[in-house]
């Protein structure tokens, strides 16, 4: 059998391509950014054709850097930024619209509306998830109300929707010449649209948003040994590689990390933050503001299930810092700036710009920064918007506690921004509990690998892979009680400030 696993990671800033082996570890990668297209305030798009290039262009840089061939791949898993939505004609392989994104705000409307008269109670029941701006399932309507032709187009079953995972699958496996159209029990989790219980499209959800069933991919097991397809001989591998993966890609951290029993969880520090708690075969609903999701299904395997804490803004805040204040030029200087200071000096940051997501799901939240005085400086504010991240995941844990009576005796966390030490020594102090980092940081694509060779055999069982895991850096918190309780009762004030500000 071949030595390798590859994986895509197509995310919401970038698209990587990752090559592992048996043991786990990388053996390469490459990685290319595209391009946010931020035509108003709240709208936020991706150009799918550019992401396609980029998927093409790191797929087949890696491969020739490292002087890898197709053959060398015992197969290919795919995981995704979640949500994000393309919709585009299955005979020319062309988008009809930009993808909304899932940070995208426009479907406001259409998400309120869905609490206005039960069905937002159906959705929670059937699909686990909250109205809100953030699922596809109105970035569709959107799409099929606004832009024309479209709403024809999914009448006769030409105009087909897909996240990006169901995007790069149709081009991988076909492209224009027509591509498989198919998902994972995961991403389909996050669209509204699908029942948790049956696993399949619902009839009723698909009716709130009047969506055509045919537009809709098939739903799949997130590790398929009846592979979804096979990637094509002149395609970016220049061979034929079995696709057996497809996980969003905080599902695919989960299982990158490891999570396979019941009370395992996972903090991932991206764009935003997504802690998830597998809870096994069981689908526990949330009584505090979480998102029941899909951690992941196995071939034939029940779905296992997770309790799920989404946080919009984390990395981006800082990327605010150096984009749109330009108070840093790289986001690693936000550590050495924060550490010009001893603390926050007052100062609390919410970053609410795209409302806040969980436990509040306040689509009418806008960022604030509150407790400024003339002592201030941009080191005290680089200071408040790493705690702004570590305040955040410290909601979202509470609300987990509270659902599932499950206590944290450890964090584990992966992402770029576990690359900043003293984010998470600050998070070990905020949430007063150890906080984890693997050796293997990039657990969103080693899971999407995992995922991959489990079908065809590469790894036999899921104990096989937990033996890959070891622990590369471990932070213990230092606060007193005292002042961590203080600092929360602080930044639990400046929520309330960013509340009700949009009319
Ligand atoms: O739900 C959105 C999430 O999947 C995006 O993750 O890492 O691309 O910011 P990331």
């Amino acid at each position: 059998m071949a030595d390798f696993v590859g994986a895509v990671d197509q995310g919401t800033t970038s698209t990587r391509f990752m090559v592992f082996d048996h043991g786990g570890n990388e053996v390469g990668r490459h990685q290319l950014e595209h391009e946010q297209i931020l035509p108003q305030a709240g709208w936020v798009e991706h150009n799918p054709v550019e992401i396609w290039d980029r998927t093409q262009s790191v797929m087949r840089t890696a491969m020739n850097n490292l002087r890898l061939d197709a053959s060398d791949l015992a197969a290919l898993g795919i995981t995704n930024q979640r949500e994000t939505t393309v919709v585009w004609n299955r005979r020319t392989g062309r988008p009809y619209y930009n993808a909304i994104v899932w940070q995208d705000t426009r479907t406001d409307a259409i998400a309120a509306a869905l609490d206005r008269d039960g069905r937002g109670d159906v959705i929670r029941r059937k699909a686990g998830l909250p109205p809100a701006t953030y699922f596809s399932g109105g970035k569709i309507q959107w799409i099929l109300q606004n832009v024309e032709g479209v709403r024809e187009a999914a009448e006769q079953g030409d105009a087909i929707f897909g996240n990006t995972d169901t995007w790069l699958l149709w081009n991988l496996t076909g492209g224009t010449h027509g591509g498989v159209h198919v998902t994972d029990v995961t991403n389909a989790s996050r669209t509204m649209l699908m029942d948790l219980e049956t696993l399949d499209w619902d009839d009723e959800l698909l009716s709130f948003f009047n969506i055509p069933r045919a537009m809709l991919p098939q739903i799949r097991p997130s590790s398929d040994p009846d592979r979804y397809g096979t990637t094509l001989a002149n395609g970016p591998l220049g061979g034929e590689v079995a696709l057996t993966a497809d996980l969003g890609d905080q599902q695919a951290a989960t299982v990158g990390q490891v999570c396979f029993s019941p009370g395992e969880a996972k903090n991932t520090y991206g764009t935003g933050n997504f802690m998830l708690l597998n809870t096994g075969t069981e689908i526990v609903r949330s009584s505090n503001g979480l998102l029941t999701t899909v951690a992941y299904k196995f071939g034939a395997d029940p779905a296992v299930y997770a309790l799920e804490g989404s946080i919009a803004v984390t990395g981006s805040a800082v990327q605010w810092l150096r984009d749109q204040l330009g108070i840093i030029s790289g986001a690693s200087q936000s550590e050495a700036l924060a550490r010009q200071v001893e603390d926050n000096g007052g100062v609390y940051f919410v970053p609410a710009f795209s409302g806040l997501f969980a436990p509040y799901w306040r689509s009418d939240a806008r960022g604030a920064i509150v407790g400024l005085s003339r002592y201030n400086t941009n080191a005290h504010l680089a200071r408040a918007t790493l705690e702004s991240i570590c305040y955040q995941s410290r909601d979202v844990a509470e609300a987990m506690e509270q659902d599932s009576g499950v206590t944290l005796d450890v964090l584990k966390v992966d992402g770029g921004v576990t690359a900043n030490r003293l984010c998470m020594q600050l998070q070990a102090d905020i949430l007063g509990v150890p906080v984890s980092r693997p050796v293997v940081a990039e657990t969103t694509a080693l899971g999407a690998a995992y995922a991959a060779g489990l079908a065809v055999g590469f790894w036999k069982s899921t104990d096989e892979l937990r033996d890959n895991w070891n622990e590369h850096e471990r932070w213990e918190p230092t606060w007193s009680d005292e002042r961590r309780e203080d600092g929360y009762a602080k930044w639990k004030k400046a929520v309330s400030r960013t509340l009700d500000w949009v009319d």
